[in-house]
Parts: structure tokens; sequence; C-alpha cells
């Protein structure tokens, strides 16, 4: 329903620029190139990607791609839907059955739509793109095993280009195997351009023609004009945004938070229902538990913008171990929870601590927690990372160690989280 709703919501956005592009009359756009960025990865996996590109008028596209080193004519792949091939401002090619662990080179391809009418059709100009700065399009797909992998988790940057920047060095980003923004990145965007010059341009002129980032919303993603067109700049595998994939032994858990304060409150003016989103994911996180590949994994992994916190009624004990190693008991992280915590905690938690999740990763509060939650002899690490922070996790066989780094690149805390054994809650 989501999926058909976004469709028809991009349909009319393409046609009402269509209706100013297509008439007889000369705009800026025109005159400007048509591919408007190099592209961005999503959703990539061992064996597909989703290249990202923008034009600046509407067109179809392709990308034509092939494995590097190999003398085989390039594949070609398109976008369609409903058996009609897409035209739009955002280009989103699904590369699919490719062999993991492969490097391939690709180039982009726009085309643009001059007029759509019944049997007449008239284009415009048609650009290729197969480079960032010389350097050939390449992606190289995630591996079928990995033992040793490192990802970085970044959060609430709140449009802060050069903190982004910062942090993307600081956390060697070009050695990890990706990258999660984990909420309030994009917050409050109005139009377009705010995309790009508040957050987009980072990445595309970075790193992410060669290497995929998760954008996950956080509390702010959900808010301003922009907030209804996130899916569309960021596609998902599941049209959510919320879902789970694997990297090596890692199993990973993406879930949405909502919003912080209750659906009615008047900040929303009624346009919200948080409340019911979040027990649709409920029900999405009892089939997550018994897939075969979450119990296998070495790691479950789960991400979550705001962290659970249950308050001082709660059977939660949340333990705090501080920067200068000293140990606090609580049972909230700072003040009285907001409903979203709670929400997240009543909904969200119960299945990371009944189904042994290793770590939780958030953000939100602008603070760093460095914890432990405790509840009826379970033990699950969370990590609440703070705005000015970026945290890099390297895994191995034997353990996930993140680290904490500050915008200097000096390491302000780390911790490792040992493999699960069959009695490793007993260890606490
Ligand atoms: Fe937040």
């Amino acid at each position: 329903m989501l999926r058909n709703v976004l469709l028809y919501t991009m349909g009319l956005a393409v046609l009402s620029q269509a209706n100013t592009l297509w008439s007889a009359e000369t705009s800026a756009a025109e005159t400007a190139p048509l591919i408007k960025c190099s592209p961005y990865l999503q959703a990539m996996d061992q064996n597909s990607v989703t290249v990202v590109w923008h034009t600046t008028r509407p067109s179809i596209s392709w990308v034509n791609y092939q494995e590097k080193g190999v003398d085989e004519e390039p594949m070609t792949a398109i976008s369609s839907t409903y058996g009609l091939k897409d035209i739009g401002l955002i280009q989103k090619i699904t590369l699919k059955d490719l062999k993991p662990g492969t490097t391939y080179t690709y180039e982009i391809n726009s085309k643009e739509v001059t007029k759509l009418e019944p049997y007449k059709f008239d284009f415009g100009a048609e650009e290729n793109m197969k480079d960032k700065d010389g350097k050939t399009f390449t992606f190289t797909t995630w591996p079928e095993k990995a033992d040793t992998f490192s990802f970085v988790m970044i959060n609430d940057l709140h449009d802060d280009n050069a903190k982004h920047e910062k942090l993307l060095k600081a956390t060697g980003a070009d050695t990890a195997a990706f990258i999660c923004y984990n909420g309030d990145i994009e917050p409050d965007k109005m139009n377009d351009n705010d995309m790009f010059t508040k957050f987009l341009n980072v990445p595309i002129n970075t790193y992410a023609w060669e290497k995929c980032f998760f954008m996950l919303r956080g509390n702010h993603e959900t808010r301003g004009a922009m907030s209804r067109k996130m899916h569309d700049y960021f596609p998902t595998k599941t049209d959510q945004f919320y879902y789970t994939f694997q990297y090596g032994d890692v199993f990973f858990v993406n879930l949405d938070c909502g919003e912080d304060k209750p659906d009615g409150n008047k900040e929303y003016g009624g346009l919200v229902d948080f409340d019911s989103y979040r027990t649709e994911q409920v029900e999405f996180l009892k089939k997550v538990v018994k897939m075969p590949e979450y119990k296998k994994a070495r790691y479950r992994v789960f991400f979550c913008h705001i962290p659970p916190v249950g308050g001082q009624d709660s059977d939660l004990i949340i333990r705090k171990t501080k920067l200068d190693g000293t140990v606090e008991d609580s049972k909230v992280l700072d003040g009285d929870p907001w409903h979203g915590d709670l929400e997240i905690y009543n909904k969200f938690l119960p299945f990371m601590m009944d189904n042994k999740a290793d770590l939780l990763l958030c953000g939100h509060y602008h603070r760093l927690f460095n914890t432990d939650y405790i509840q009826n002899g379970k033990v699950l690490p969370v990590l609440v990372n703070s705005n000015v922070h970026g945290v890099r996790l390297d895994v191995t066989p034997e353990k996930i160690t993140y680290h904490v780094i500050n915008q200097e690149g000096k390491e302000v805390f780390s911790k490792d989280i040992p493999a699960r054994k069959k009695n490793r809650w007993k260890i606490f």
C-alpha cells in the first residue's frame, strides 16, 4: 500500500514538473547538464545494489556495468514500474544477480523526455557519466563470507557538513564496509536543494559512488515537506525504513523509531501516526527473530535512533560506564523518558532482550552513554552515541569492538563485546 502511495505521489510530482518542462517555454533547468550529480549506492548486499542519481529534467535512465577486468560486453539495467520505464528526476536502477565479493565498473546514462503524449514522443539531451574526478565508477559487492570487517555509524549531524566530513575521516570510513547514518541527519528539509546542500553533497563527493550507505530515520527526518519524499532519495529493499541485512556473520536489524512525542502533540498538526507504525514493526520483529539467519548469526546488531527507556517504574537497570571508568546504575538515561523512548522500550526492547541481541546502537540524546541494559538476568550492550562523535565498529570472530571517536580522530572510549557463548548472560 505504501509503495502504491509513493508511486502515486512520485507520479504526480513528475507530471507537475513535466507540465512545466514539456511546454514550449525555455526554463533555466533546460540549459543545465541533464545529470545533476554523480551516483550514490543504496541497499547493497552480496548480489545486488541500487544505483541512485538525479537529473535536472524528467528522464529515463539505464546503467551499463561489467565485471572489472573481464573482457565481455557490458550488461544493461533499467528501472520500470507496471511495465512502463520510469520517467522522473530521481533515477534508481537496481543491478541484480551480481557475484558476491566482485568488483564491477559501471556507467550511468539518462535521456531527457520532453514530450509524452499518445503516439508522440520527444527526447532531449542524453548524457553519460562514467567517472568521478577521472576515477572510473566501481563498486564491490559484499563477500559471501566475512569474518573480519568494519562499519561506521554517524548520527545526529543536524545538517553540519563540516562535522560530517570530519567524522568520516576520523572513523576511517574509507576502509569500512558501509556507513550507517542513524537518524537526525536530514532534519526538517523543505526542498530538493536542501537535501543536497545539507547532506547529500558530502557522501556524493567523498565515497558514495563506490561504497553504500544506509539512511535510518530519526525523529527529525519525519518533519518538513521532504519527510514524505525520504524514501525516494534513499530506497531500501523492502520499500520500508525498517528491514534486515547481513554482512558476514553479523545480522543487522534497522528499526524506524518514529517521533519522540505523542502523535496528538500540537507540533505534528494531526499529521502523524507513529504509535500504530511502531506496532507494525512489532509484527515485523516477531518474524525477524524466527528467521534462520537471525538464529544462526554470530552477532545480532540492532539500530534504532531513539533508545528505549522505561522510566523509574521499570525493572530495567541501565548500567552506565563513564569515560573515567566509574559505573553508575540508573533507571533512565537523562531525565524522564519521553513518549518515543517508552514506546521503543515497550514495543522493541523485549525482542532484543529475549532473543539474544548482541548490541543496540542509538543516538538522539546528544550525549554519550556507554551502557549495559540489565533486565531479568539478561544483558544487552547499548551504545547511545552523542552528536559530536562517530563510531567505528570492528568485527572479528572473537568480538565486536566499538570505538567512539571525536572529530579530531582521537578515541574517547572503546568496548569489546565478545562473541556469544551459550552461557554468556551468566558472566554479568
Ligand atoms: Fe533525535
